[in-house]
């Protein structure tokens, strides 16, 4: 079937099963691929995306139920203003490991500062919870969300 999607402001028109899950649409159809897959099971959170200005797992959400929303990947969060903040914060506080798990980690910090400019550690850690980092990195992901918030 055909879909149309709303990526980062393009359009896409897609011929793919409904219920074929997102992110297989966004990395392997469309080409976007700094969206990350994990887990495949909701569990990680590498292939967070923002459908509709919510962070979604797009490993367990299918293409037919993010059609004719608009779809935001980390190719494009640094145009907002929340993505810019963190991805700087990102690069100031030097995050990053590996690398993985970090779109995903970007994808659900910036959705957190739209929602909460000022989060407490405790709001940070809720939000962030599902976002898993085999490296190791919370500390530093927490630290520079601060940051970006700081920066508002
Ligand atoms: S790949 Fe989607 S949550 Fe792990
Ligand atoms: S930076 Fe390596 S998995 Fe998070």
């Amino acid at each position: 079937m055909s879909y149309e999607l709303s990526i980062n402001g393009e359009k896409y028109i897609v011929d793919v099963d409904g219920d074929i899950p997102l992110l297989w649409v966004i990395r392997d159809t469309i080409g976007l691929t700094g969206t990350k897959f994990g887990c495949g099971i909701a569990m990680c959170g590498a292939c967070t995306v923002h459908v509709d200005g919510v962070p979604v797992r797009a490993c367990v959400m299918p293409v037919a139920d993010a059609a004719a929303k608009p779809i935001t990947t980390i190719e494009a969060i640094g145009e907002t203003a929340e993505g810019a903040r963190v991805q700087k914060a990102w690069l100031d506080i030097d995050v990053v490991q590996c690398g993985y798990c970090q779109s995903g980690q970007i994808m659900s910090a910036a959705a957190l500062l739209a929602a909460n400019p000022s989060p407490t550690d405790d709001d940070i850690d809720a939000v962030m919870a599902g976002n898993i980092c085999r490296c190791g990195t919370y500390p530093r992901i927490r630290a520079a969300i601060k940051l970006a918030a700081a920066g508002r």
